[in-house]
């Protein structure tokens, strides 16, 4: 039986990219979304994979989801925690409210998606959890001081998650791509991303299937001893 496979924010951008590998690899997926039913449901007509839309953002939404994920498909063993927004700002403009939708999506997200599907983990002896970080949680970004905290915070998550799972058969390491051709980026105002593009040595935006990739590679059955790890996917923009 293929195990089954959570992306969130999987039906758009990098997350779709990760779907649709995870699928191509044999894994059965389930791709959560927050809004766009339209983008969801067209995902759903061209590859096959079930979307669930909840906020990951709201712990009792995500666990409903994640049950009925489960009973439809069976248990979760691989989760890849990718849902993220942005709400970018110089830090002298930035609101309560653009701080608290950060945090609340991208850092506590990740909090709400894995905790339910841990315990099961843990019976199972078996889990491959990677969090979808960025290379503005490793440099900081002008007008992110909100994201950046989130991203940066993933590591420290998959950091104490990687210690407290390994004896329980559960890997959780993290990816940091650069600037990947997706609506987020292309949402960067064009002079500001041209500016952003002549920084990255490869001299292009990266593409969703390059991080995808990452993650087919991390949730193998195999990497079991890859635990910990965060992979920087960002064409030689930044080297930590
Ligand atoms: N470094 C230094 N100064 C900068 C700067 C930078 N990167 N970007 C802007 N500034 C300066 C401006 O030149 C301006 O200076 P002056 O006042 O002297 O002219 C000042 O900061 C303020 O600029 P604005 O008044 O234009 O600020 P604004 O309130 O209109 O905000 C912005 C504009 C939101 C910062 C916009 O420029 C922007 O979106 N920048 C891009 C931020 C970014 O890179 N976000 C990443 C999104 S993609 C992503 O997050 C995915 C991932 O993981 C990689």
């Amino acid at each position: 039986m293929s195990r089954v496979a959570l992306v969130t924010g999987g039906s758009r951008g990098i997350g779709a990219a990760i779907s649709t590998a995870l699928k191509e690899a044999g894994y059965t997926v389930a791709a959560t979304y927050a809004g766009n039913d339209e983008a969801a449901k067209s995902f759903t007509d061209s590859t096959g994979i079930k979307t669930y839309k909840w906020n990951v953002g709201s712990y009792e939404e995500s666990k409903a989801g994640i049950e009925k994920v489960e009973s439809d498909l069976g248990p979760i063993e691989v989760v890849v925690a990718n849902a993220g927004i942005t709400r970018d700002a110089p830090f002298h403009k930035m609101t309560p409210e653009q701080w608290h939708e950060v945090i609340d999506t991208n850092l506590t997200g990740v909090f709400n998606t894995v905790h339910p599907i841990w315990p099961g983990m843990r019976e199972r002896k078996f889990g491959r959890i990677v969090v979808i970080s960025s290379i503005n949680g490793q440099k900081g970004q002008f007008a992110q001081v909100n994201y950046a905290a989130t991203k940066a915070g993933d590591i420290g998550i998959i950091k104490s998650l990687a210690q407290e799972g390994a004896r329980a058969g559960i890997t959780a390491n993290a990816i940091c791509p650069g600037y990947i051709g997706t609506d987020m980026v292309m949402a960067v105002p064009e002079k500001v991303r041209e500016s952003i593009i002549a920084q990255i040595p490869a001299g292009r935006l990266g593409e969703p299937e390059e991080i995808a990739r990452a993650v087919v590679f991390l949730v193998a059955d195999d990497a079991s001893f890859i635990n910990g790890s965060t992979i920087t996917a960002n064409g030689g923009q930044y080297f930590v």
